[in-house]
């Protein structure tokens, strides 16, 4: 969408993944707090995303939407400033349909979506300082035709505001059609939810058929999709699982965070920031990484190989330089490997390759390769000629560990 924001993927927190309905004003003062002392926000996380189960149930008598009256007793409007006086922004969760997802599921009463009310919740939202707007499909039926419709009467709706918002929609809620992913959503909104739910698991598909996904399962969905994503438009796996549950594991949140570089990912934090470990918040805030998925080109990654025991990813950089990731698929430790020829880039007579997890660069006339406990990603940033800028050479088996 091109309504001047979101040029890069964007970057923040979101309270759904370890909190659900479960939030109030405090959680997320505290929440912006600790973005700001750990580091993330200068990391680039300078978003915080109040999602699903903010609201009073009940619309007021002008059918005006309000904060809930226990929970954000202070109103929107002094948490979007309390927000503000972090100098982070402010997010917020709402639907096109009747009710909300908490409320399909029973969680909550009421109904307070804004089918209905489009301009009149963007003109609430742009009063309390809004600066992003997660919009979601919470119902099972809808035509493609009614779900262009109604995400783009938002999008028209924040528009007329004048406020420049971040429209961040999810077409695949609930949703019988998993529209997400069979439509270029770029004109309507500046990112858009490709698969079902993601949950802090690897790849879920192998164990349960449950609605939500893993890791694996929404790069094999997302991964794909890298023809419709740049600038202003970008293709959304849902919010990160790092450090969160079994993706706590520092192998396994690397490869998570690794592979949502490559593709080019709004990176939204869900974690628990109050209690984040040092391995944690050191891979959120892996600058190197970071870089990747923000680059100016905004060009996602192209899948060079993808089977039961590897998935080997390049992307193509403003600079010229590449990122690569090297992921073993497997239940078992294996080497990974490719060259600059399977990748795309063959022609230099030799290339620097830094290592973004360790920090160590080499020198390589082709290959490529890392050694990986099952599950896990090395990530390299490759340039075309160069001098090495650390004194750890590749080995002279072309190998090395993370
Ligand atoms: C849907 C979305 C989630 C979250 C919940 C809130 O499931 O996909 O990201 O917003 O709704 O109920």
């Amino acid at each position: 969408l091109d309504n001047g924001v979101a040029t890069t993927p964007p970057m923040g927190w979101n309270t759904w993944n370890s909190f659900g309905c479960g939030i109030s004003e405090q959680l997320i003062r505290d929440s912006a707090d600790t973005l700001v002392s750990s580091g993330m926000k200068d990391a680039g996380y300078d978003t915080v995303i109040v999602d699903d189960c903010w609201f009073d149930p009940n619309r007021d008598a002008q059918g005006n939407i309000h904060g809930d009256p226990v929970r954000f007793h202070s109103g929107m409007k002094a948490l979007g400033d309390y927000i503000h006086s972090k100098g982070l922004k402010f997010g917020i969760y709402e639907v096109p349909t009747e009710r909300t997802c908490g409320q399909s599921n029973n969680q909550y009463p009421g109904s307070t979506g804004s089918q209905g009310h489009e301009q009149q919740d963007a003109d609430s939202f742009a009063a309390w300082g809004v600066d992003y707007l997660k919009y979601d499909w919470c119902a099972k039926t809808g035509t493609l035709d009614e779900q262009v419709a109604a995400f783009g009467k938002m999008r028209d709706a924040l528009h007329n505001t004048g406020r420049p918002i971040v429209y961040s929609i999810n077409p695949n809620s609930f949703h019988d059609d998993k529209t997400g992913a069979t439509y270029d959503w770029s004109a309507v909104a500046n990112m858009w939810r490709t698969t079902e739910d993601i949950s802090a698991a690897w790849d879920k598909h192998k164990t349960t058929n449950s609605y939500s996904m893993g890791v694996m399962d929404i790069v094999h969905i997302n991964g794909r999709l890298g023809g419709q994503a740049g600038p202003g438009h970008w293709n959304d796996p849902d919010m990160m699982e790092v450090g969160v549950g079994s993706l706590s594991d520092p192998v396994l949140s690397r490869s998570h965070f690794s592979l949502w570089a490559q593709m080019a990912s709004p990176l939204v934090a869900g974690n628990v920031l109050t209690t984040m470990t040092p391995a944690v918040k050191g891979i959120l805030t892996n600058h190197d990484v970071i870089a990747v998925d923000q680059d100016s080109l905004g060009r996602q990654a192209r899948i060079v190989a993808d089977s039961d025991t590897e998935l080997v990813t390049v992307r193509e950089l403003a600079n010229g330089d590449r990122s690569v990731s090297l992921t073993n698929t497997g239940e078992t430790a294996a080497t990974v490997s490719t060259t600059v020829a399977e990748l795309g880039i063959a022609g230099a007579p030799s290339y620097t390759v830094k290592n973004l997890w360790t920090g160590a660069s080499s020198t390589t006339t082709g290959a490529l390769s890392a050694a990986l406990a099952p599950h896990e990603s090395a990530m390299y940033r490759i340039t075309p000629g160069g001098t090495i800028s650390t004194t750890q050479a590749l080995p002279a088996n072309g190998t090395y560990e993370i």
